[in-house]
C-alpha cells in the first residue's frame, strides 16, 4: 500500500509504521508524512528515513476548499491507498473522507465510545480515564468518517487499570498498545482481510 500519514505531534505512532516497514513486518510504503503543526517532531523522524514530509496545515488556505483541493491533489499524486491519523489533531476535510471511504484509518488512545469525541486527545484522555475510576481503558483503531472518532471499529486492545498511577504512566501504557494495534490493523488491511458490514469489521480467518 502507498501510506500517507497525517500527524500533528511527535509522531511515535509514525515511527512504529516506520519500524514495522524496515523490519519487513509491513509490505507498505509510507510516500508523504503531513503534519498541520510546523514543529511537529514527527516531521524529523520522517526526514530522518528520507521519508517525504510536508507542513500543511488549513490555515494557511483561503479557504477549506482550497486546503482540501490540495491535499487531494497531494494524495493523488502519491497514489495512495490508505491514509493514516497518527496522533493528527485537526479535520479530514469532507471530500477526502468521501474519496478515501474505508482507507482512512484513525487511532486513539481510549475503549471508543468512551473518552473519545470533541476535546477527548492527548495526555487529558488520561486524566479523564483516572478522573472517572474505570477499571478497563485501552486503545482503538477505526475507520474514520465524518463524525469525531466515530467511524467502524477495526481493532481495540484493552489495558486493565488495577492500581494507583498518574496519567502521565497510563498515557505510556496506552501509547505502547497503540502502536502495536496500528501495526497490525495496516498489516490486516495489506492482507484484505478486512470486510466492512456497515458499522461492523469483520476479521477474515
Ligand atoms: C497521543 O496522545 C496518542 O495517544 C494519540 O495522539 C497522541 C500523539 O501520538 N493517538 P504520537 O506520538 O504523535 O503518535
Amino acid at each position: 500500500l502507498n501510506i500517507a500519514v497525517m500527524i500533528s505531534g511527535s509522531g511515535s505512532n509514525l515511527q512504529s509504521i516506520i519500524d514495522a516497514i524496515e523490519k519487513n513486518i509491513l509490505k507498505s510504503e509510507i510516500k508523504i508524512v503531513i503534519s498541520n503543526m510546523e514543529k511537529a517532531y514527527g516531521l524529523v523522524r520522517a526526514k530522518k528515513h528520507g521519508i517525504d514530509a510536508v507542513y500543511l496545515s488549513k490555515k494557511d488556505y483561503s479557504s477549506l476548499k482550497e486546503y482540501e483541493k490540495e491535499l487531494l491533489e497531494v494524495f493523488k499524486n502519491k497514489k495512495i491507498d490508505l491514509i493514516v491519523l497518527a496522533g493528527y489533531l485537526g479535520i479530514v476535510p469532507e471530500e477526502i473522507i468521501k474519496y478515501y471511504k474505508n482507507k482512512i484509518v484513525n487511532i486513539h488512545p481510549s475503549l471508543i465510545p468512551s473518552f473519545c469525541g470533541k476535546g477527548f486527545y492527548g495526555i487529558n484522555v488520561h486524566e479523564k480515564v483516572l478522573e472517572y475510576g474505570v477499571k478497563v481503558t485501552g486503545a482503538t483503531t477505526h475507520f474514520v468518517d465524518e463524525g469525531v472518532d466515530t467511524g467502524p471499529i477495526i481493532i481495540q486492545e484493552p489495558l486493565k487499570i488495577e492500581e494507583e498511577i498518574t496519567a502521565e504512566e497510563l498515557q505510556k501504557r496506552v501509547l505502547d498498545i497503540e502502536h502495536k494495534i496500528l501495526v497490525e490493523t495496516i498489516r490486516l488491511i495489506e492482507d484484505k482481510r478486512l470486510e466492512i458490514n456497515g458499522r461492523k469489521v469483520l476479521i477474515r480467518r
